[in-house]
């Protein structure tokens, strides 16, 4: 029954042309270091995230028949919620750069879920996604990482309609998330990297809300609505603090200088930044209780 379900369902296109992608840097990133570690943390990061999207989703507001594009979709648990909302007479197209993460997305439709939502692997910035035809553009955190975001959002309005709606989840500045930014600070004090440039691709290129609305502006979006939305997050319950840090060491920018090290000094920097998380530990007696960080994003909603 999957087995003839998955033999009707239009192929994923995994595969994007050579030179397709205007952003060869993240496309490496995502399908080669991010996307199979994410895959393999995705219960996690999706603790992490779902709220977030959730409350997007909340602003978002898509309706029974309605065309939604959802950007940068990862392994696509929000394209399955975008498709229960709008309904069997509605369509979800997943864009993503990452094979990996797509295969994931499409594994979750294998079993029958969910028949109105397509995946596709295509740069967001540059890919040909329509003209006009989309009713709303989603995204929980996959609208961060454009080389050139006035043409990723100029990209995301053309395809929407003349009445269409973009509405995405992006990072608050490091200092309003410690749960990323503690590990990556420490991490870039022992292997000596340097802080990117604010407005460089990656999760914090649209921390600061002005920069969000002069981006939308010069996208020709209009109405840009900018809420804050925080969380405590549970992070790590179960595991040594050590092994959490090692997950966020090996996706965070100290990813060369960490694996490069041997497993000893690996060990002693796990133990030292285990050892400045401390005061976040849920329950100082219990190694595996966790972690409770601050995270907060931004939830920005914007009109054609
Ligand atoms: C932080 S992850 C978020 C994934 C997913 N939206 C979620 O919330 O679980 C960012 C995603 O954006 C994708 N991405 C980054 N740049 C992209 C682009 N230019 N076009 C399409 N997808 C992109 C990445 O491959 C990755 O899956």
């Amino acid at each position: 029954m999957v087995g003839e379900y998955i033999a009707r369902r239009p192929i994923v296109t995994i595969n994007m042309p050579a030179g397709a992608s205007a952003n060869e840097e993240q496309e490496r990133f995502w399908n080669d270091v991010a996307g199979p570690l994410w895959v393999a943390a995705e219960v996690d990061i999706e603790c992490h995230t779902g709220p977030f999207g959730d409350v997007a989703l909340a602003v978002a507001l898509p309706a029974n028949g309605e065309a939604v594009l959802d950007v940068g979709c990862g392994c696509g648990s929000t394209a399955v919620a975008l498709a229960e909302a709008v309904g069997a007479g509605g369509t979800v197209l997943g864009v993503d750069l990452s094979a990996a993460m797509l295969a994931r997305a499409e594994e979750r439709l294998a079993a029958g879920e969910a028949p109105q939502v397509r995946f596709r692997r295509a740069d967001a910035q540059s890919a040909d996604l329509g003209s006009g035809s989309v009713d709303l553009a989603f995204s929980r955190f996959g609208v961060m990482f454009f080389s050139d975001p006035v043409a990723g959002f100029a990209n995301l309005r053309r395809a929407l309609r003349s009445d269409g709606r973009m509405v995405f989840a992006c990072w608050q500045a490091p200092s309003a998330n410690p749960w990323m930014a503690v590990v990556n600070r420490a991490a870039a004090r022992i292997f000596g990297v340097d802080p990117p440039p604010h407005d460089a691709p990656g999760p914090f290129s649209l921390a600061d809300p002005e920069r969000i609305r002069a981006v939308l502006d010069a996208a020709a979006f209009r109405t840009v609505e900018i809420t804050a939305h925080q969380e405590r997050l549970r992070l790590g319950v179960g595991q040594a603090v050590e092994d959490w840090v090692h997950q966020r060491l090996i996706m965070g920018p100290a990813r060369p200088g960490y694996l490069g090290a041997d497993p000893a000094r690996q060990s002693e920097v796990r133990a030292t930044i285990a050892e400045a998380l401390a005061g976040y530990r849920v329950d100082a007696d219990d190694p595996m209780s966790g972690l409770a960080m601050d995270a907060a994003a931004w939830i920005v909603a914007a009109r054609t």
